[in-house]
């Protein structure tokens, strides 16, 4: 569907064709629309052309069957733009739940990605063919902006945030990454490859690649050596800190009444700002760890405490991971995840 027409990058996710029809399809609207006007306009300057000197023409008083008319189409086109539009945004922004996670910290000027087995790239992003891959974004500096035009993918990478995006890739084979926002001197050289590759040759790259810890490994090692578990128990011991195992995705109450998703920006804050959103039932007597753990550490935390998460009790659920099977006594018998 790409190469004959020149400048369409190539389609290789799920979503790309469906971008490419609505952008095909607002392309044919313009050029209709445009070859419309200009050959009326051409024939309406022939056909009523002033033809003596001293002609005034007949006085028009306007027709509001023809104003109706010019209003209601453009509108009605309109609006179609705009559902289609907006059905393709909500799938796009709308991860999966069965993804796999990828943690992408961007910086100036390149991209740190670490995949939730542990395999660390820089710049270069290994996914498998066919499978959903959703990524967990940050920043450790400027706004960066993670695109990738073969997928028809992008989103910003924020400091202070996690946001986003997801894909599922249907053709093997390389694929430009680029920075999408100007983040600073060197941002055009903020530049990588995603490469796509066959499920049975990704996992023998994954292995191929092993010798790193998971995040979640690593996130569970900093949470022994910062000392969270001595408040923080995964299991309430400690009991000056809310619970951590089953946290994650949950609502929790605040002390003001207040009740917030335990999200990935949550847990981010509540790292770095603890006094920001208290948890009902406990003081203000966390301090803070903001400028002690960097973007990457805190991913690892993240993380660890999502896979408290999957350590639940929950029939016919994926392997644990280590970090997981070291947590594996019930948390709460709140009916677990899926919340998210
Ligand atoms: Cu990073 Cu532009």
């Amino acid at each position: 569907m790409q190469s004959w027409i020149p400048f369409i990058p190539d389609a290789a996710s799920t979503l790309s064709w469906k971008v490419d029809a609505l952008y095909f399809y607002l392309c044919g609207v313009t050029i209709f629309f445009t070859l419309l006007i200009s050959i009326v306009l051409v024939f309406f300057v022939i056909r009523y052309r002033r033809r003596t000197p001293y002609e005034i023409p007949r006085p028009i008083a306007g027709s509001h069957r023809l104003e109706t008319l010019w209003t209601i189409i453009p509108f009605l086109i309109a609006m179609t733009l705009f559902a289609w539009g907006a059905r393709i945004y909500f799938e796009e922004y709308s991860p999966p739940q069965n993804a796999i996670e990828i943690y992408v910290v961007g910086k100036q000027w390149m991209w740190k990605i670490q995949h939730s087995t542990g395999q660390r790239e820089i710049n270069e992003l290994h996914i498998p063919l066919g499978r959903k891959v959703k990524l967990i974004m940050t920043s450790e500096d400027a706004i960066h902006d993670f695109f990738v035009p073969a997928f028809r993918m992008k989103a910003d990478v924020v400091p202070g945030r996690y946001t986003t995006e997801w894909f599922e890739a249907t053709k093997p084979g390389t694929y430009h990454l680029f920075c999408a926002e100007y983040c600073g001197m060197n941002h055009s050289g903020m530049i990588g490859s995603v490469i796509v590759m066959e499920p049975r040759e990704f996992d023998n790259w994954l292995s191929g690649n092993a010798g790193n810890q998971t995040p979640a490994v690593a996130g569970q090692q900093l949470y022994q050596s910062l000392g969270c578990v001595s408040c923080h128990g995964p299991n309430g011991e400690g009991g000056r800190g809310p619970t951590l195992a089953g946290l994650f995705g949950r609502p929790t109450q605040l002390n003001n009444g207040q009740t917030v998703k335990a999200d990935e920006a949550y847990i981010r804050e509540s790292i770095i700002n603890p006094q920001a959103k208290l948890v009902a039932g406990f003081g203000p007597i966390m301090p803070t760890f903001q400028g002690q753990v960097s973007e990457d550490q805190l991913v690892q935390l993240l993380a660890f405490i999502k896979s408290l998460q999957i350590a639940n009790p929950q029939p016919a659920t994926m392997a644990s991971s280590p970090a997981a099977a070291t947590n594996t006594a019930p948390a709460k018998t709140t009916p677990a995840p899926n919340v998210k």
